[in-house]
């Protein structure tokens, strides 16, 4: 009804112009015998405002139309030769009206008209943002350069009957008018809605969300993304797919027989991951909400529905592979004296690799263990001269009394061992290793041959059973494959070739520099909160979550990202203070 009564309000004074225009043609535009004609019409416009007015149903068009013709109406009663070049050029009168409400609302912020006919199509979540204004006034000016064309035809002479001229200017101008106006009206915003910059949009609710996706799926960055999200929502229950497929999206109420992905959760905590005020991964961690099949999706879906300009092209992510191994498990509970050999160069105060290790440690306190750690740059520890004399001459002792024999007795008495280095040229600081090669004398000189065909030495302490050891490394740059390969492949061989020693759990935190940054703080809480976890399951329940260690190697960033985040950096600090003095301390 309501669109009913406003196509009538629009269409009638766009009737009565074309009426006034035919009988001024019967009348060969002699003002008095118009009179009456006009009077009616000018009479019917100004009912037409009002009714419309009241019912709240007037759009610029009306005005427009209307205004103009009523001035002309008005003037060929007191100005006659001003009313008489208006009759000669009603319908030129007629698209000035339109040209005018196209052309000068949004110059006084007045919002574009085509607004009111593009909204219909999009959800309001999409229509109120400011993006879609911006949108619309490009469309709103390319309707305002129509109305300017169309006055311009409404002045050519195609005959000198009347009729056919009438008929003639008005089916050619209409032809273009919905030939052109309309489709850029319709499909334009889809257009630029992919292409102009704009602040993500803000949910109120999952429906709104939903509702969306569609639209706002970067069609670049989604090209090979090929999934299907059910999610199962409560608060606002939602039971319905997401489909991403060939740079389309669509989201269906009800069950998908066949996700990849499920996710379960609250309503209000899903809205708020999605307008990036909760930090999705942290929210996984917390087991705040559920997500079984591939989760490989979520580290990128609010990257594909990010409008355009808040996404960089991704040239490449970080080369972050699967971390996998087949670590030992242990008995819940029997890994309760642990000791750190943290071979970093920083005090904590700096180090990155301290601060995973100090969110581990309180995890594990807090489970029950009994903790020691040892600061190896602190220590006096001579390197290894590789005379052999601790498997010949004094089996089990070195020939240098350093504080190295107080550290073997920790290590081979203690269940769980914790290496701590930096990443330093893709391996362990000179500090770790020093200290890992005067830790032969814990082995005997004979040889083994494992299940699996390797060599190896035996354990000079059997006696004191088998220990787990976990890894943690921080490195500058943000990949983990290749830069952090030969670490791992030392510590790999050091869990396959030793007796008694079985790697439980490696932790490697890619562009650790950054995560200080404020900016990165959701990062940072996310590793600290990881790192306590893996403590505090490592002591309960004797082995570490996988997807524990997995989510402090992703930066979430791009490489591209970080390239240029980290030469703006660099070139910050040319002849500057030392990059410890500038660099925000670890609170
Ligand atoms: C001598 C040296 C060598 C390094 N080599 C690498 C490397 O091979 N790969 C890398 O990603 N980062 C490398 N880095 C950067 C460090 O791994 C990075 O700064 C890390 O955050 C340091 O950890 P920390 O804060 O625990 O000291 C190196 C740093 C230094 C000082």
């Amino acid at each position: 009804m309501k669109k009913i009564v406003k196509l009538t309000t629009s269409a009638v004074p766009f009737a009565l112009v074309i009426t006034l225009n035919v009988f001024a043609g019967i009348a060969d535009y002699n003002l008095a015998e118009l009179g009456l004609v006009a009077l009616i019409i000018g009479v019917f416009l100004s009912l037409n405002l009002i009714i419309s007015s009241i019912l709240k149903r007037t759009d610029y068009f009306i005005y427009g139309i209307s205004v103009v013709a009523l001035l002309g109406i008005f003037s060929m009663f007191v100005i006659p030769s001003i009313g008489q070049i208006y009759i000669h050029n009603a319908i030129f009168g007629l698209y000035l009206g339109l040209f005018i409400v196209a052309f000068f609302p949004p110059l006084v912020k007045i919002k574009p008209f085509t607004i009111s006919i593009s909204e219909s199509d999009y959800p309001k979540v999409v229509t109120r943002g400011q993006q879609f204004w911006r949108i619309n006034i490009i469309i709103n000016y390319i309707w305002a350069a129509l109305f300017a064309f169309q006055m311009f035809l409404s002045v050519i002479t195609y005959s000198n009957n009347y009729v056919i001229q009438l008929v003639l200017t008005q089916v050619i101008s209409n032809v273009i008018l919905v030939g052109v106006g309309v489709p850029v009206v319709k499909f334009l915003p889809a257009y630029f809605i992919q292409k102009i910059p704009a602040k993500p949009l803000h949910f109120e609710t999952a429906k709104e969300l939903f509702e969306a996706m569609p639209i706002g799926l970067n069609k670049e960055l989604s090209k090979n993304v090929n999934v299907i999200l059910q999610f199962y929502l409560t608060g606002e229950e939602t039971e319905g797919y997401l489909i991403i497929k060939d740079s389309k999206c669509s989201f269906t109420n009800g069950v998908h027989p066949n996700p990849t992905t499920i996710i379960k959760a609250d309503s209000k905590l899903w809205v708020s991951i999605s307008n990036n005020e909760t930090s999705g991964s942290k929210a996984y961690l917390n087991k705040e909400y559920i997500v079984e099949g591939d989760m490989a999706i979520l580290d990128n879906l609010n990257d594909l529905f990010a409008p355009p300009g808040t996404v960089k092209k991704q040239k490449g992510k970080p080369k972050v592979k699967k971390i996998d191994f087949n670590y030992k498990t242990f008995e819940p509970g029997m890994l309760k004296k642990i000791v750190v050999f943290d071979g970093g160069p920083r005090t904590t105060k700096f180090s990155k690799t301290s601060l995973m290790v100090n969110h581990f440690i309180e995890g594990a306190k807090e489970a029950g263990a009994d903790v020691e750690v040892f600061k190896l740059k602190d220590l006096d520890i001579h390197d290894c001269s590789g005379c052999f004399n601790c498997w010949t001459k004094t089996p089990g002792e070195c020939i240098y009394k350093d504080d190295m024999t107080m550290l073997r007795k920790k290590y081979r008495e203690a269940n769980l061992v914790v290496f701590a280095s930096p990443l330093y040229i893709f391996s362990v600081t000179g500090i770790l290793k020093r200290f890992m090669d005067r830790l032969l004398p814990v082995l005997e000189p004979y040889m083994l041959i494992d299940e699996h065909g390797y060599t190896l030495h035996p354990d000079r302490y059997p006696e004191l059973g088998k220990q787990g050891f976990v890894v943690f490394s921080a490195s500058g740059f943000p990949d983990l494959e290749n830069n952090f390969n030969g670490l791992r492949e030392m510590f790999k061989m050091w869990s396959t070739h030793g007796e008694n020693m079985h790697m439980v759990g490696e932790f490697y935190l890619t562009a650790a520099e950054t995560i200080v940054h404020p900016i990165y703080a959701n990062r940072k809480n996310m590793v600290q909160e990881v790192c306590k976890k893996a403590g505090e399951q490592i002591v309960k329940e004797g082995k570490i979550d996988n997807e524990l260690m997995q989510s402090v190697t992703d930066p979430g960033f791009t490489s591209e990202k970080f390239q240029d985040e980290s030469n703006n950096f660099w070139k910050s600090l040319e002849n500057k203070t030392s990059y410890l003095k500038g660099s925000p301390k670890i609170s």
